[in-house]
This record gives structure tokens, sequence and C-alpha cells, in this order.
């Protein structure tokens, strides 16, 4: 969640610090601070509430070239200056991303109840560094780490030590890069992008020490360890806005390209193949079931995939919400293959899924979007999704790709155990292919979308619904809208709404139907008219050579006539569109919205 930045070199470290920050706060943005060395080594603590905006106003008057700064997504302890980070205790100033989960022991074993400042775990951390520090850095922190239960990225400056910062890990990222402007620790490759495309990322368990002039990478005995250096494919002008006014808006455009990048390297004449992902068939064929693991909208391109994979596999396909899968005791064995999904390959729920999946004996197969990151690296197989960084906390473009990553798989699983012939699998690809002309053509009639929310943003309450995969779609379409326009959405199975919340539905209330599977169009069809006669404001969603009855739909939007199978992606484009100028009708914060955070890596 927080985000985080160290820098120690040649050039002004506040800039970088604050620019940093910039590019992390889509981590978290309730508060933000800084600390530095002066040119006489002495630390300084910046920290204000609210966005980087906010801190960039303050005078910052000394030269620096070395420190630390956070942008926090808030746990323990409420929004103001005192809680926000770095803090200070004793000759350590620090900076946390995660959770220590016994810092009420820590306190009172430790006995600092008197000299706690802030309400955080962060500061009682900051505090056991202090006590165990005698001027041996790696020494206090393997001492610190050793007492601490709970999940931890830090970055820490130790007063007598200028010029000097040290990192370490524990589940939270940390990637960290020496390059021809310093040496820079970050939790994500964002804020490292603008310097370097070579980085590493920090090992649990690993102590790393940034200095002006290098970076050393230690085991937790003081023994220098080697970094296994990665490159990033990304460049800075996926990390910018590029003319819109928005990333939401950015990435949604980005989606046609994001879906090219990621099949048409894995087509191979014509078929779906991983070879070079290194994913063997046996992976599909050895499988009894498939299990699908996420959270949020990564987890409703799972509940696609289950209806699309059901029927072409026939076998059980099960999706799981990864926060409650990792605390029940799932019908998994080593017949299993478990998918799980993770655009940021950080998020903690998904990370202890998987690694609950793997002490069970299931294979793992991970689709994920950040190369290098914690999912990607643990699981037993990676098909990276190429969206590029992803920086609106709201998912757009991640979700396509991982649609496409699930269609691909499905197709190569049907092939392979021999429930699609070679033709059916070709064609399958084909179609894939097809639909992204169509996310296109609804990129390119936005306007739609723009007009028809001057109605959504006056009420409080909309209701989304379809059947089969219709309803699939919905659930991401809810969850869109209610996170940047802050306006209450529900999705139900259109059979379903009857059972109560069609009690809710009065005259004006939105309801947005999707009807685009062909078998339960009428059924649907049925239902928009059940909605209709309570005074509905309908928004219909169709494809192109449907007749609807006149008076039925307020707003009739229609998509090309794809396969019942791919009309996601043309959908997703609509929906996205909807919650997007939803949030700027309402004048919100759309890449940054209340409460959220884009890497959720707190339980
Ligand atoms: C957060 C983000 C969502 C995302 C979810 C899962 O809630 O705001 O956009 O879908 O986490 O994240 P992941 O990185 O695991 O896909």
């Amino acid at each position: 969640m927080c985000g985080i930045i160290g820098y120690s070199g040649p050039l002004e470290a506040k800039n970088i610090l604050l620019e940093g920050l910039s590019q992390l706060e889509y981590r978290g943005y309730d508060s933000a601070g800084i600390a530095y060395f002066d040119t006489a080594s002495t630390v300084h603590v910046v920290k204000k509430t609210g966005k980087v905006a906010r801190l960039k106003e303050v005078s910052m008057p000394h030269h620096s070239h070395c420190g630390i700064g956070h942008t926090r997504w808030a746990t323990h302890g409420g929004v103001d200056d005192i809680n926000a980070h770095p803090h200070r205790a004793g000759r350590v100033t620090l900076i946390h991303n995660g959770i220590i989960e016994n810092y009420h022991s820590l306190t009172q074993e430790f006995s600092l109840e008197d000299r706690l400042v802030s309400q955080t775990d962060s500061e009682v951390a900051a505090w056991v560094l202090d006590s165990f520090y005698d001027g041996d850095p790696k020494s206090a922190i393997k001492q610190l780490v050793e007492r601490l239960e709970g999940s931890y990225g830090f970055c820490v400056m130790f007063d007598d030590r200028p010029g000097e910062i040290y990192g370490i890990r524990s589940v939270s990222p940390l990637v960290a890069a020496y390059t021809h402007s310093g040496a820079l620790i970050a939790s994500d490759l964002t804020a490292l992008i603008p310097y370097t495309r070579n980085y590493f990322v920090v090992p649990e368990n690993h102590i790393v020490k940034l200095t002006g002039y290098k970076i050393s990478l230690y085991h937790m005995d003081g023994s220098p360890a080697v970094p296994e250096t990665l490159e990033v494919n990304w460049n800075m002008d996926a990390a910018m806005k590029n003319g819109f006014p928005h990333f939401m808006l950015k990435e949604i455009h980005e989606q046609p390209e994001a879906l090219k990048n990621t099949i048409l390297p894995r087509v191979v004449r014509g078929l779906p193949d991983f070879t070079d992902d290194q994913i063997p068939d046996d992976l599909f064929t050895a499988c009894a079931q498939v299990h699908v693991v996420a959270c949020g909208t990564a987890m409703h391109a799972g509940i696609v995939a289950k209806s699309l994979m059901e029927p072409a596999l026939r076998i059980p396909v099960t999706v799981s919400i990864a926060s409650e899968f990792r605390y029940e005791d799932p019908l998994i064995d080593e017949k299993t293959l478990v998918i799980i999904i993770s655009q940021s390959g950080e998020t903690i729920d998904t990370l202890a899924a998987l690694r609950l999946a793997k002490s069970r004996g299931s294979k793992t197969l991970a689709i994920v979007n950040v190369k290098g990151s914690t999912i990607a690296r643990e699981s037993h197989h990676i098909l990276y999704t190429h969206a590029g960084p992803e920086i609106a906390v709201a998912s757009t473009k991640a979700y396509s790709v991982q649609l496409a990553a699930l269609y691909m798989i499905s197709c190569r699983m049907a092939l392979v155990r021999g429930n699609f012939s070679r033709d059916q699998a070709v064609s399958f690809l084909t179609k894939l292919l097809d639909a992204i002309p169509a996310m296109e053509a609804m990129i390119a009639q936005k306007d739609v979308e723009k007009e028809l929310v001057t109605h959504l943003i006056q009420q409080h309450d909309t209701f989304f619904m379809g059947r089969g995969l219709d309803y699939a779609f919905s659930l991401e379409g809810a969850l869109k809208l209610k996170e940047i326009s802050y306006i209450h959405a529900e999705a139900y199975a259109a059979g379903e709404l009857k059972h109560g919340t069609i009690a809710l539905v009065a005259p004006g209330v939105p309801v947005i139907a999707i009807a685009t599977q062909e078998h339960v169009f009428s059924k649907t069809i049925s239902n928009v008219r059940e909605v209709k006669a309570r005074g509905a404001f309908v928004i219909l969603l169709t494809k192109e050579h449907k007749d609807i009855e006149d008076g039925l739909a307020d707003i009739h939007i229609r998509i090309p006539d794809l396969d019942d199978r791919f009309t996601v992606f043309p959908i997703a484009v609509i929906l996205q569109l909807i919650a997007y100028y939803a949030s700027i009708g309402k004048n919100l914060d759309v890449d940054q919205p209340r409460n959220l955070a884009k890497s959720v890596t707190v339980e």
C-alpha cells in the first residue's frame, strides 16, 4: 500500500524523492513525508497530511544528497502529520510499508509507552531498532527483524551514517537500482523508470545498503550476496499521462495495444502457444479441476474465466476471493491447477493464497503484470500480461489483459485436453483477436457514455444486471462505478433481482442491463421489462443486430456482433467509460479515489 523511495547520490535528493513520491502516490495518499541529510549531515524530516502536492509546497532550504520518502495509506493511527512517515526514534529515521502485528507486545517489552509520539506500528519498529543500534546497522537490523511479526518494507537512515540508506523487506515489495544518477530504492518500479531499466528485487531476509557510489546486498549474517538483475521493458512514456487528462482515460485507450502485446507473441500457427513462457502442456492435461484465486478486479476476471472455461473444458472451475481462500480449508490437491491473478503481483492475500496452494501440492500458474513481483517469483509458472504500468487506482487495461490471458489458457487447455479440435482452437483465437477492433470502436464512441452519465450522477443507487457471462461482466461494471464515482452500485444475476433487490427499483433508478448472451437473451429482456415496469431508467447493452421494442430502454448502446464468448471486451470499455465520466461529472478524483490504494499489501 504505502509508497517508499530512497536515494543517495550526486543529485539534489529532495527533488528526486518528491518526484518519486508523485510517481508512487497511487499506492496511498493520506499523507506524505521525506527525511534527508543536509550537507552538514543533520537529518531533517518534513511531513504533511494530504497529497504529495502539499508536501511540495513546504520550504526545504537545505541541500541534500541522501534521503527517504513515503506516501501513506493509513493502517494504524489516523491521518495526521504525526502519524505520517518518516518516523524518528533516537538515532533512527525510518519509513515503513506493511503491518507489524506484534507492535503492542513490543511496546511493552521495550517500555516504549512514554516515548511514542504517534499511534503507528512503524514508530515502534523504529524505537526497537534504535535500542539495538550500537554503531553496526546490519547487526541492529538483524536483531530487529528477529523480533518482528507481520509484513514490512523498511528504509532506514542512522544519524551517524550520513549518505547511507538501509533497506529490508518481508512480503512487502522493494526494488533497487544503481544508476548513473545514484542509488535508488523504491516500493515500485514506476519510481525507478525515469533513471534506469535495470533493477533488482530486494530478496526477503537480505539487507540492502545504498550509498552515493554503490549498492550492496547482504545475507542476514552480514556476508555479501549477489543481486539478480532484471530488465524492465516499460519506458517513461508508459508512466506519464501523455496528453490525457487522467491516467484512467489513457489506460482505457491503451487496451487494444495491451491486448495485442499480450496475445500476439503467444500465437504460433494460429494457436495459443506458451513455449516461450515455459508453461508445459502437461500442466493443463494433468489437472482434474481448476481453482482461480484473486482479489478485486482480478477476481472478476476470474469469474468471467469460470463461465468461459467450465463449458469448454467440462471440469470444475472454482473462483475464490483470495482473502477468504487463505483462511479456508480449500478442496485442492496435486490434481488441481490453481490460477492466481494479480496485476501488481504483490497483493498480500493473493500471495498467501498462492503459498497455501503450493503447500497443498497444487500446481500454480500466475497471471501477473509486474515483472519480478513476489507472486511472479513464487509461482510454479507465470504468464505475464503486457499492459505496461497501470497507474490509475481503478483497474482497466489490467482487467482486459488478464481476460486475454485467461482466454488463451482456456483455448490451449481445451486443445490439449481434446475438447477443441485444431480448427476450433484457431477459430477461437481468431475471434479473440476480432474483439480488439470491437474495443477500438467502443473507445471511439466514448461521447455516448459522457452524455448518459448526466442522469446517473444524480442518483444514489445503480443496478447492473445480466445472465451468465453478462452477469460476470456486471460485477466489474458495478465495482468500477462504486470505486470512482461513489455511487452505490450492485450487480445482480438478472433472474435473481426479483428475489429482493427489485424492491429498491423506484422511478428513475438506473439499471444497466447487459444482454449479449444469445441463449438467455429473451430471459434477460423479460427482466428488463420487469424493472422498466417499475419506472427504472434503463441503459441497455446489446449486440448490434438486436431489435428492441420501443420504450424498453432509455438508452440503448450496441456493440459489434461478436461471438457471445468475446463480448466482454467491448462491454468492459463501455462500463469503464460510464464509471470514468460519472466520476468526472461529480468532479471527483478519478485516478486516486478516496480510501483506496492500487496495491494492497496489508490484510
Ligand atoms: C486493489 C486495486 C484493484 C485491484 C485489486 C487486486 O483493490 O485497487 O484495482 O483489482 O487491488 O490487485 P492485484 O494487483 O492483485 O490485481
